[in-house]
């Protein structure tokens, strides 16, 4: 026996699918390739930075936090940025600028008088002092010494510090191998942080 129900069901459904077919669309077409589009938005939307493509836009996606170049915020002034780019050039000091510190080598036993433009390990090497380094150019710790009187900076300069930290600095360890005087001062050779 045919059920009436399901006869009039399956001409609702029918019916619909057939005036669906014939129904026309929204107009929506599916648009070209925008990716190109979306990357230049997004590039426009980073501000500009002093590091080179693609680096500046890559990191995390966090160009938007890139310290702008130029921008008033997160700028250093510019005798900053030398000192941080270039150091403390001891080449630079002149024969009358010269000056001289003593300093104390805990360990030797002795006091010498070291120029503001000699690295300490220079200076107690040329005394005959057998002391510690490797790489002589401030990117090792192996060279680093305690200065006992207080923060390093108070007493040394660095030419180039790519070991150290502010932390360390400040319980007096500085890198020998690139460290100039400022002061008289006592050190510990052989003491890393
Ligand atoms: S010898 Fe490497 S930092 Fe001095």
């Amino acid at each position: 026996m045919v059920d009436p129900l399901g006869v009039a069901l399956g001409v609702a459904l029918t019916a619909i699918a057939v005036a669906l077919h014939y129904t026309k669309g929204t107009g929506w077409e599916a648009p070209d390739d925008i990716s190109q589009e979306v990357l230049e938005r997004r590039a426009a939307a980073v501000p500009e930075t002093d590091f080179p493509e693609p680096m500046n836009r890559s990191i995390g996606g966090g160009g938007a936090a890139a310290i702008p170049a130029g921008g008033a915020e997160g700028e250093l002034e510019e005798g900053e940025a030398e000192e941080e780019e270039e150091g403390f050039d001891p080449s630079a000091i002149s024969d009358d600028e010269v000056e001289y510190y003593e300093v104390e080598f805990v360990n030797e036993g002795e006091t010498i008088e070291v120029a503001n433009n000699e690295p300490i390990l220079d200076a107690g090497e040329d005394e005959g002092w057998d002391l510690p380094y490797a790489c002589r150019q401030g990117q090792c710790v192996s060279c680093a010494g305690q200065i006992q009187d207080g923060p390093a900076e108070d007493y040394i300069r660095h030419s180039q510090n790519e070991s150290l930290f502010e932390d360390d600095m400040e319980d007096g360890y500085c890198l020998t191998c690139v460290a100039y005087p400022v002061d008289d001062f006592t050190i510990k050779t052989g003491e890393q942080p």
